[in-house]
């Protein structure tokens, strides 16, 4: 299926490693043109180079040839209103005209909500609530007036399931969606213009492997054990992939998902046992 994107502009956030990573290759896959972002230049340059590498085979899926697509280059920490700018102001990218938005940065530390305060709840706001909000804010407004627009904002699967040592992802998240709820079924929807949440349950990242290096340090376990123990909670059997992941973001970005909007995707391989 060709995903009807490409020459499209897409400003994907945390997207030098993990479900960033996954969703902006999905996308130059297909010649979307990208803005990516990530803190440390020095890995984001070096995915640039491999996402580069992958839109010049840039095929898509069905073996319809694209234009070769560019990608930029924005290091900078997306949860400061410096970091934003830096974004929208990439030397040869669109400014504030993306089509298509991807919002995600690392999230909150696990703990014990009696340990923090209001400067711990301020940054999981600023990181996981607020951002993807400026962001929406900065870019949806062109995109309705240009008749086309995707937002996709990484979540988790804690914000139906919510964890209890990840309170301050579950309160960020959750303040997060109740906007997006009600935002996408603003002006926007009738404009071109559409807003999920994509919620990963357990995925293979950098950031899983650090969580579970955690666990089997202070449980005596291997690691190799404590994988076994998670996966054998998950009815697929294993964890998720980056690609998996991003292959759902870019059908979401899609022309063929324009009737969905306001919607929570879990990908979990089943590990939600509800219906709702
Ligand atoms: N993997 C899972 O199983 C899972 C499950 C539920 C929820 N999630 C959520 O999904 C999101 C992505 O997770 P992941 O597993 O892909 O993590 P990851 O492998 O650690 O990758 C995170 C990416 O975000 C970038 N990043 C982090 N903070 C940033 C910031 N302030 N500004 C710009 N870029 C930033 C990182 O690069 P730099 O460090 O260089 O900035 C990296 O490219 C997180 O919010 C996580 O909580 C993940």
């Amino acid at each position: 299926m060709d995903l009807g994107i490409a020459g499209k502009w897409a400003l994907v956030c945390g997207a030098s490693k993990g479900l960033g990573r996954g969703c902006a290759q999905a996308l130059v896959r297909e010649g979307v043109n990208l803005v990516i972002n990530a803190r440390e230049p020095g890995v984001l340059q070096q995915t640039a180079t491999e996402l580069l590498a992958a839109g010049d085979e840039s095929a898509g899926a069905t073996g319809q040839k694209h234009a070769k697509p560019q990608v930029l280059c924005a290091p900078a920490d997306i949860t400061t209103p410096e970091g934003r700018a830096a974004v929208f102001g990439v030397p040869g990218g669109p400014g504030r005209a993306f089509d298509i938005v991807v919002t995600n940065a690392g999230g909150p530390p696990p703990g014990d909500f009696r340990d923090w305060g209001r400067e711990a709840w301020l940054q999981a706001l600023d990181a996981n609530m607020l951002t993807p909000i400026e962001l929406m804010r900065a870019t949806v407004d062109g995109m309705a007036e240009r008749g086309f627009g995707r937002i996709v904002n990484i979540t988790s699967s804690a914000v139906k399931a919510p964890i209890d040592i990840l309170g301050l992802s579950n309160g960020a998240r959750s303040g997060l969606t109740g906007f997006v709820a009600g935002a996408a079924r603003s002006r926007l929807a009738a404009r071109g213009v559409t807003i999920n949440n994509l919620l990963p349950g357990k995925f293979d990242t950098d950031r899983l492997a650090a969580t579970l290096t955690a666990q089997a340090e202070r449980s005596a376990r291997t690691l190799p054990e404590v994988r076994a123990a998670h996966m054998a909670q998950i009815p697929a059997g294993r964890f998720g992939t980056p690609q998996e992941f991003g292959a759902i973001c870019a059908f979401l970005c899609s022309v063929h998902a324009g009737y969905i909007t306001g919607q929570n995707w879990l990908a979990d391989g089943g590990a939600y046992p509800g219906v709702h």
